[in-house]
């Protein structure tokens, strides 16, 4: 089955087309546009995806090797995500859908982030919890079978990934934080001091590093001349340290086989590592699939059989992933 997909839910343009194990893929990042804001522009966000959408799609069938006529479905993000961003990827996509015949299939970001690891990991093991850790989202999620999603625990504020960003952007450092935050950590000492890990405990599988956030700004405030790399190992452990315990709740009142992680934060070396010391089999897509991409787009679109009505569906900037 070829799939051709569109991901531009926020900051990376991607198109892609999965032919069985397969991947052909293009994706352009805007992190040198948004940089210079200390964040991504919604607006700016979205005029950047325009110019590369048709270029992509030209490209990708090349490099497939193949002619739109040999298609057999498009799937494009149509949520979550910033819509102004959503709706260049979905009204491209619905315009080729319309164009060329093709069934449409709107796909969740979340799901394709979890579907990611069906890109590189085969005979996953059900029922699977999946922890999908991204700028925008932090959740953990009780899967039964491929495709069937249960949302047992949320942010309730700032998403793992906002929260690396932000404790970037205070400690002087460039967007995106994530990675500038983890490079630093990795020479530094995570002991030196100790921030807090929010909500270890509480009884719910619940996040939230809107407090972290705060600490660190005090604590830079007041400690100015602290040696940066210390701090950014103790601002990674504290959010890693969230991360690994409320999974391992998770884990220990479910009947998981299996943790699917997905997102941008799980390019995150030491959250990997944590990870792995989990006592069942941990999936983590390589680092390419863990950040915005359409090839996870199309992997998650294999989960589903039947295509939308291609005038049926519209971007929804806070399309959650709820059972089926
Ligand atoms: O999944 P993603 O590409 O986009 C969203 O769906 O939000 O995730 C982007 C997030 C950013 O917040 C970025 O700082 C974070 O992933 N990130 C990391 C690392 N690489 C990217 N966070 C921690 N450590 C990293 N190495
Ligand atoms: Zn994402």
């Amino acid at each position: 089955m070829n799939i051709l997909a569109i991901e531009t839910s926020c900051d990376e343009s991607s198109v892609a087309i999965l032919r069985d194990r397969q991947i052909f893929q293009l994706t352009a990042s805007q992190i040198d546009v948004h940089a210079q804001f200390g964040g991504v522009v919604p607006e700016v966000a979205a005029r950047e995806h325009v110019p590369v959408m048709i270029p992509f799609v030209e490209q990708v069938l090349a490099q497939a090797g193949i002619k739109p006529e040999q298609l057999d479905r498009i799937a494009v993000t149509a949520g979550p995500g910033l819509i102004t961003s959503l709706l260049v990827g979905v009204e491209t996509a619905r315009a080729l859908a319309y164009g060329w015949g093709k069934p449409i299939f709107p796909i969740n970001h979340i799901e394709g982030h979890i579907a990611a690891n069906f890109l590189v990991h085969q005979d996953i093991p059900f029922p699977a919890m999946a922890l999908v850790v991204s700028g925008g989202h932090t959740e953990l999620l009780y899967m039964p079978k491929p495709g069937v999603y249960e949302l047992i625990g949320a942010t309730r504020d700032d998403a793992a990934g906002e929260c690396f960003d932000k404790c970037a952007r205070i400690l002087g450092q460039p967007y995106p934080g994530g990675p500038a935050i983890s490079k630093l950590a990795a020479s530094g000492d995570g002991t030196q001091y100790s921030f807090p890990s929010p909500m270890v405990n509480s009884n719910t599988f619940d996040f939230s590093f809107s407090g972290l956030k705060t600490s660190v700004l005090y604590f830079h405030r007041d400690h100015p001349d602290a040696k940066l790399e210390d701090v950014c190992a103790g601002v990674q452990e504290a959010i890693v340290n969230s991360l690994h315990l409320k999974t391992v709740r998770a884990l220990e009142q479910y009947d998981a086989q299996a943790l699917l992680v997905g997102g941008g934060v799980a390019a995150n070396p030491l959250l990997r590592e944590r990870l792995q010391t989990l006592d069942i089999p941990v999936f983590i897509p390589p680092l390419e699939y863990c950040t915005d991409n359409a090839a996870m787009i199309a992997a998650a679109c294999r989960l589903h059989n039947t295509p939308t009505e291609l005038f049926a569906f519209r971007a929804d900037p806070n399309w959650e992933l709820t059972p089926r």
